[in-house]
């Protein structure tokens, strides 16, 4: 049965996503995903932006981070591992569709694609948790968006700034 999320168990579950996407930021390289696989295009199915470590550390930040979170605001942990856990999978992947999407798009790994750049983990997220049977307030949910397009863009031009990243985006 589904079951519908208040506003602090959508950010207890949704923030989580927000560290997942930005962790992996912070690995200087890894193993790429894709394994270095060129597909019939020419181009890399994912491109060296996806590594295993990335994944694993996102995957750990954002579930260590939820769970701190649920405790915070007093809710059950064990009750909210799972859609902790559908949130940050689900972010991950959809990260990595994201890049799949941009390399058959011709882009470069790191080359800007606007909105899905910022949007994409935090879709993924939504669509893990809804297939799991948690649903959003609509309005709660579009309001997320908004925040995490404007944190995404701030947090990616600090770790610019920082030299993290390349590129502010
Ligand atoms: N990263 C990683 N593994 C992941 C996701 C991200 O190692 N599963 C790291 C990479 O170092 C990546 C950085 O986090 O460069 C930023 O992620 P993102 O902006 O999603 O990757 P891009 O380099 O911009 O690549 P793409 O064009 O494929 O989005
Ligand atoms: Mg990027």
């Amino acid at each position: 049965m589904a079951s519908l999320l208040s506003p602090i168990e959508s950010l207890v579950v949704l923030l989580p996503a927000l560290i997942a996407n930005g962790s992996p930021v912070l690995l200087a390289s890894g193993k790429p995903l894709d394994l270095g696989l060129t597909l019939w295009d020419g181009r890399r199915a994912l491109g060296d932006g996806k590594t295993f470590q990335g994944y694993i550390l996102g995957l750990l930040y954002g579930l260590g981070f939820g769970l701190f979170a649920a405790g915070l605001a007093s809710l059950e942990v064990e009750a909210y591992t799972a859609p902790i856990l559908l949130s940050v999978n689900g972010a991950l992947l959809g990260d990595i569709v994201a890049s799949f999407a941009k390399r058959r798009l011709g882009l470069e790994r790191g080359a800007p694609a606007p909105v899905l750049d910022q949007l994409d983990f935090y879709t993924g997220s939504l669509l893990a948790l809804y297939a799991g049977g948690y649903l959003l307030d609509p309005l709660v949910a579009i309001t997320l968006a908004g925040l995490v397009y404007i944190l995404h863009r701030a947090t990616n031009t600090a770790a610019y700034m920082l030299g993290l990243k390349d590129r502010p985006w």
